[in-house]
């Protein structure tokens, strides 16, 4: 195909705003799909994904339009993911294309992951197209909704699209925007290959697959190729489109976007961001690199049955194989045996991982408290500055006379909120040691940035702004660097004994209201025993706050009159299934739950 037929693209939306209906919409209209292998939310692949209702793996599709001028265009449309903890894959997949159709929710407005979105599309040169959808609903409000956009985002959207993805008004109006209003993407034949590695993942049939962009050159069957960053070399079997299928093709040319496949072992070996080149007179520069995705927070997996690590080893390493941002490492827990500290990009990240393992593998899990990673600054010699430490896990922080001082992640918080709820919102973020940097209006809604600790954010932030803001509020975070704060190691004690995976990072200032807290709620998850148990937190060696689970008066199945004993084996084996989800620290047994629990503020 030409230069001048082609047209990249990708949708940027806040979720839930209907970016995955008009997708379906578009390929369905241009007959890419049959109607009759037509299913909702074609793009979202994995079941995970339609449970959830979001998409995670960006995915591609390739249309054919013939536009009113008579002509065939081929559409490369990108799927990029809508929420917060997959930005980086929103950026990866920018670089790929020249336009993007932003898609507004009529009935809504502009949103955080918005505004997050467009920056991104913003910042990698494209073409803006905005499209109002849901027009179909009477709370529909096309001319507010352009007007917020022009003043928020800055877009002129006089001639904004106005569609119903879901009854399907408006989609030539949309499919003709993108011909005529988005440019055409530029590259050289006769140069040597440049091919932009976009994203790539394991297939059970086809081993890895490698999403690419062309840039200049062309790709062909059976050349030798080599990625510039790794400086490996293969050679390729596979080169093909998808319609959404995958269709094998012979070549690719510059502006192009397709896969290819060639006998690459894993994931790992493949980096996002690389540049692709012929083996032999290949390109003696790479593109500029993007931005890897890096882990941001790390917690620990155990297996409730010791007995099963050998398996969690396995969906484990499975799983890394086809998901580059998801790292691991054996760890060694006193209170849990053996397990995994593993990095993800977010805390949805994280509950997707566990969730797999624990439904696609038959595993059931102890998770250990979200951390973020601490820089641990140690002492030097004669005053000079020591090494710095990554901290990955607070189990692992160093004897505090050792060390200098220690930073923190931070990150820039934007929350769009009705007024009403601002107040909220806002004691919620002074709570969470945010320093407020802006606060504007637009409309009826209010918007506040703030830069707040990571740490602050990982845990039940998120759950805690939908519940003070009745789900209204919207939220979107960037890593802004690193910052000083006395920050402490928090060690919680049970019946005497640390249970090393309960120790968790706390602002010094903060650390005897969440000790209490903490003591307070691990009393009502720990089961009363025979004995007294004392629930302590300390740091270093000092104790700062203090719980007593009192002993257990009576035998369970006292008040079964020594009788009835169905009754009495019934009770008993609810015993047993209990106990199976506990595990024993000392003489003590707590449960799975306690781990994750203990730790949520409300
Ligand atoms: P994620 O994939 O989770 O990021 O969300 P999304 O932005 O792709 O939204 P999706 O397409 O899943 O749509 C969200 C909801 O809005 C679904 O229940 C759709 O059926 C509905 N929806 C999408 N477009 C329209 C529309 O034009 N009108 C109406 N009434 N509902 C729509």
């Amino acid at each position: 195909t030409d230069l001048k037929h082609i047209r990249n693209f990708s949708i940027v939306a806040h979720i839930d705003h209907g970016k995955s209906t008009l997708a379906d919409r578009l390929i369905q209209s241009t007959n890419t799909v049959a109607d009759r292998d037509m299913k909702e939310q074609l793009l979202d692949s994995m079941d995970i994904e339609r449970e959830r209702g979001i998409t995670i793996k960006a995915n591609t599709v390739r249309i054919d339009y013939q536009a009113k001028d008579g002509e065939t265009y081929v559409l490369n449309l990108i799927d990029t993911p809508g929420h917060v903890d997959f930005a980086y894959e929103v950026s990866r997949s920018m670089r790929a294309v020249e336009g993007s159709l932003l898609v507004v929710d009529s009935t809504q407005g502009v949103e955080a992951q918005t505004l997050a979105n467009v920056y991104q599309a913003i910042e990698a040169d494209h073409e803006i197209v905005p499209v109002l959808n849901k027009i179909d609903l009477p709370a529909s409000d096309c001319d507010r909704v352009a007007e917020q956009i022009e003043d928020v985002i800055g877009i002129d959207s006089t001639d904004a699209v106005q569609v119903s993805a879901k009854s399907g008004i408006g989609i030539e109006d949309t499919l003709e925007a993108i011909v005529t209003r988005l440019p055409a993407p530029t590259g050289d034949r006769d140069a040597p290959l440049k091919a932009m590695l976009v994203d790539s993942w394991y297939d059970a049939y086809l081993g890895v697959v490698v999403l690419v962009r062309i840039m200049d050159g062309t790709l062909r069957k059976g050349q030798r190729i080599t990625m510039m960053q790794t400086g490996a070399n293969y050679p390729v079997d596979r080169i093909g489109v998808f319609r959404p299928e995958m269709a094998q093709v012979d070549e690719l040319g510059p502006g192009e976007i397709g896969f290819i496949t060639a006998s690459i072992k894993q994931v790992r070996d493949t980096k996002v961001g690389d540049t692709i080149t012929t083996e032999k007179k290949g390109a003696e520069e790479p593109l500029e690199g993007f931005k890897p995705s890096q882990p941001v927070v790390f917690c620990g997996l155990f297996p409730v049955d010791s007995a099963e690590f050998e398996d969690l080893r396995g969906a484990i390493e499975k799983l890394a194989l086809n998901d580059a941002s998801f790292s691991y490492e054996m760890e060694t827990s006193a209170a849990l045996g053996f397990g995994f500290r593993c990095g993800f990009l977010g805390l949805l990240h994280l509950e997707v991982i566990r969730d797999r393992i624990e439904r696609e593998y038959n595993i059931e899990l102890i998770t250990t408290a979200p951390s973020v990673i601490y820089h641990v600054y140690m002492k030097g010699k004669d005053n000079e500055p020591g090494e710095m430490i990554e901290l990955h896990n607070p189990a692992d922080m160093p004897d505090l006379s050792k060390v200098d001082h220690l930073e923190e992640p931070r990150i820039k918080a934007t929350i769009m909120v009705p007024d009403e709820y601002l107040g909220d919102v806002l004691k919620l973020c002074q709570d969470r040691r945010g320093i407020q940097e802006d606060l504007t209006y637009a409309g009826s809604r209010a918007m506040a940035v703030y830069d707040l600790p990571l740490n602050e954010v990982v845990f039940d932030f998120y759950d805690r702004l939908k519940s003070v803001t009745k789900g209204y509020a919207s939220f979107d975070y960037q890593m802004t660097g690193y910052r000083e704060d006395t920050l402490v190691k928090m060690s919680i004690l049970v019946n005497e004994e640390p249970v090393d995976a309960l120790s968790v990072m706390v602002h010094r200032d903060r650390a005897e209201l969440r000790g209490r807290a903490m003591c307070e709620k691990l009393k009502d998850l720990i089961p009363r025993h025979m004995f007294k148990i004392p629930i302590q937190a300390a740091i270093g060696g000092k104790v700062i706050a203090r719980e007593t689970l009192a002993a257990l008066r009576k035998d369970v199945t006292a008040k079964c009159y020594g009788g009835d004993m169905t009754r009495k084996k019934k009770l008993l084996e609810k015993q047993k299934a209990g106990k199976k989800k506990m595990r024993q620290f000392g003489k003590v047994d707590i449960p799975q739950e306690a781990f994750i629990s203990a730790l949520k503020m409300d």
